[in-house]
């Protein structure tokens, strides 16, 4: 079987209807036909400031989501971060390839780090897709499922390995982003043209997994629409309406054009009107398992145990080959 891996940082109390439609879902899907490791990336969400409390009780909720929305962990591998050391470990040898331009030109970092300033932006942020590529390499993964903005930070890990492999032998599989382009980018509901984003300005932009079902009912009923009447999927020429249509595609499993016959000569407030509802039976299970799963926090945080154990099993060999093969001398 293909490996898979891919993370989800806890820095919010709930992962939006973006993190779920461009990743999460896609990790449920993969659990069955391949070797599956997934993580909440709790190093990943010191880089900007938190709350040591904040991030404990984030990071439970985290898990608890991802079983919730359909990760089991008999069939995959659930786990946190920082319960395996050779991550922050692996992210070292590689930072140190990795050249400085090179590092400096990740979009990402270049808008977090504007918002505050170079000067008060940590190094941790700086280096944030160091360590995302050593998540992967670390467990020789062929594919990674992600949204479109983690493109370049995969392309980076892309890079990373061949060079490695390159001046030290044949270590790291060199993988792929998995991206499928219908809900690569779901955007905000105030401002289609932007992602969804944990980071938006206004929470009515953004459905929350956890918040209340008749919120997230309201939100997409005033959702930001287009001009004109037609229910017609054009990103370009109508990015709000082809934001509703994607997630109602996504959460139906009805296609597109399915959805534009059906909708044929009628108007944007039935579309939504729909749409709310098919959000709210989406959300309930979903926050009906998470508060299952957090009632039990001695269990939940048993199964992540396991989920370490089995992640340490192939990411302690990997770092092996990595510092043998860097010329680290190994211990008596
Ligand atoms: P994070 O925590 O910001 O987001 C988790 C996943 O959700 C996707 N996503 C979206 N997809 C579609 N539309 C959106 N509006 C949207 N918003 C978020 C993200 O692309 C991501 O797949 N750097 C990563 C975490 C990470 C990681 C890794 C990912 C750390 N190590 C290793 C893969 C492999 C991040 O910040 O994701």
């Amino acid at each position: 079987r293909p490996r898979v891996l891919s993370g989800i940082q806890p820095t919010a109390d709930s992962f939006h209807l973006g993190n779920y439609l461009g990743a999460v879902r896609n990790w449920v899907a993969m659990q069955d036909t391949h070797d599956a490791f997934y993580c909440v990336v709790d190093l990943h969400a010191i880089t900007a400031g938190h709350d040591p409390e904040t991030l404990r009780r984030r990071t439970r909720v985290g898990a608890a989501q991802l079983l919730a929305a359909g990760l089991n962990p008999d069939r995959c591998t659930l786990f946190v971060q920082s319960h395996v050391p050779e991550h922050a470990q692996l992210a070292w040898v590689l930072g140190c390839i990795t050249g400085f331009g090179e590092a400096s030109r990740m979009t990402q970092f270049k808008d977090k780090s504007s918002r505050q300033g170079t000067e008060r932006s940590s190094v941790g942020l700086f280096t944030y897709p160091i360590l995302q590529a050593a998540d992967i390499l670390l467990y020789q993964a062929d594919a990674v499922p992600v949204g479109e903005d983690q493109r370049q930070h995969l392309e980076l890990t892309r890079d990373l390995a061949q060079r490695f492999n390159g001046q030290f032998g044949r270590t790291f599989t060199v993988p792929s982003a998995f991206i499928p382009k219908e809900t690569a980018k779901i955007t905000d509901l105030q401002d289609p043209t932007a992602k969804m984003s944990k980071s938006a300005s206004s929470p009515a932009g953004i459905i929350d997994l956890l918040e209340d079902p008749a919120r997230s009912a309201k939100k997409i009923r005033s959702a930001v629409t287009d001009t004109g009447r037609e229910i017609h999927f054009d990103p370009e020429a109508k990015p709000g309406i082809s934001n509703l249509l994607s997630i109602y595609s996504a959460l139906s499993g009805r296609s597109i054009p399915d959805l534009e016959e059906a909708y044929t000569g009628r108007g944007y407030g039935d579309l939504k009107k729909d749409l709310a509802e098919i959000v709210v039976e989406f959300v309930k299970p979903i926050q009906e398992r998470t508060a299952t799963y957090l009632d039990d926090p001695v269990q939940l945080d048993k199964l992540l145990a396991v989920g370490a154990e089995k992640a340490r099993s192939i990411s302690a060999a990997t770092l092996r080959t990595v510092y043998q093969r860097i010329g680290f001398l190994a211990p008596a």
